[in-house]
């Protein structure tokens, strides 16, 4: 009899929040991936608009791509940052946002939201709040923002469908999903999608190209723009391989809400 393997999604769920707690609180360590300020700026971010933000949300920076160019984000726009982390794309969409609009942060992991919110009190960034839900099932209204952005978090969700589907009905229509995330060529083998460990490292859980591209198309989205960020890689050899093996790329995309 063959033995079925399947991911344990409670153990999943365990090491996201460990290694994200991690991230927040020890964010010079050695990951899979790499974070910080060289990253950022080396994927686009602009300098002038890092040197506006507090440090060490910058510090703590996880995403895998640069997505604000898509995105345009307007002053008095409403933003939802799925898996906003330490905060650092959620507080440049709120100078962007400026006064009259709002970005809200969601995040599952205690330290990430803990940080961000002494970030954001300790910085004056009244436009901003982090709240503590799971992307899968959004605790606002139905078409109450904008635009949805998203950095490095959706293949870490074992039901993307779900998350495409939450993102579309908080937008009002004709509002904007931009994000930056991990693809691959070809569907992961198995062995790799169920290894919680490398899923954890934002390998594990990428989906193939086209089908996260139906994926998205399917929830109701029209893709309007489609870039991939050859500026992103991985760092641990394990991780490299997988990448090299499977086609495993950053790309940044934005959609609009038909
Ligand atoms: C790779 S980090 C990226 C954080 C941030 N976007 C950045 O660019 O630094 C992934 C973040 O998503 C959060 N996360 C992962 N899965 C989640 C889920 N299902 N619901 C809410 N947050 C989630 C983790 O806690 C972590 O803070």
């Amino acid at each position: 009899m063959s033995e079925v393997q399947t991911l344990d999604t409670h153990d999943l769920e365990q090491r996201v929040r460990e290694m994200y707690r991690e991230v927040a609180e020890e964010p010079f360590k050695e990951f899979h991936f790499e974070t910080g300020g060289a990253l950022a700026k080396r994927l686009g971010y602009p300098s002038d608009e890092l040197d506006a933000i507090p440090d060490e949300a910058i510090d703590s920076f996880a995403g895998v791509g640069y997505y604000f160019d898509l995105a345009r984000v307007q002053p008095g726009e409403t933003v939802v940052d799925l898996g906003s982390g330490s905060g650092m794309d959620s507080f440049l969409a709120a100078r962007k946002v400026g006064e009259t609009g709002r970005v809200v942060g969601i995040d599952m992991t205690e330290a990430q939201l803990t940080k961000a919110r002494r970030l954001a009190d300790e910085d004056g960034f009244a436009n901003v709040e982090f709240v503590d839900a799971r992307i899968e099932q959004l605790p606002l209204a139905d078409g109450s923002a904008d635009i949805v952005i998203s950095n490095g978090v959706i293949n870490l969700a074992p039901d993307k469908t779900l998350v495409f589907a939450e993102a579309a009905r908080v937008l009002r229509p004709g509002g904007r999903l931009a994000l930056a995330d991990i693809v691959t060529s070809v569907q992961l083998p198995v062995g790799v999608t169920c290894d919680a460990a490398l899923w954890a490292a934002c390998i594990g859980g990428a989906m193939q190209r086209d089908d996260y591209r139906e994926a998205i198309e399917a929830a109701g989205f029209e893709l309007d723009d489609l870039k991939e960020n050859e500026q992103y890689r991985f760092v641990s050899k394990r991780a490299d391989n997988a990448t090299q093996k499977y086609g495993v790329k950053s790309v940044s995309l934005l959609a609009s809400k038909r």
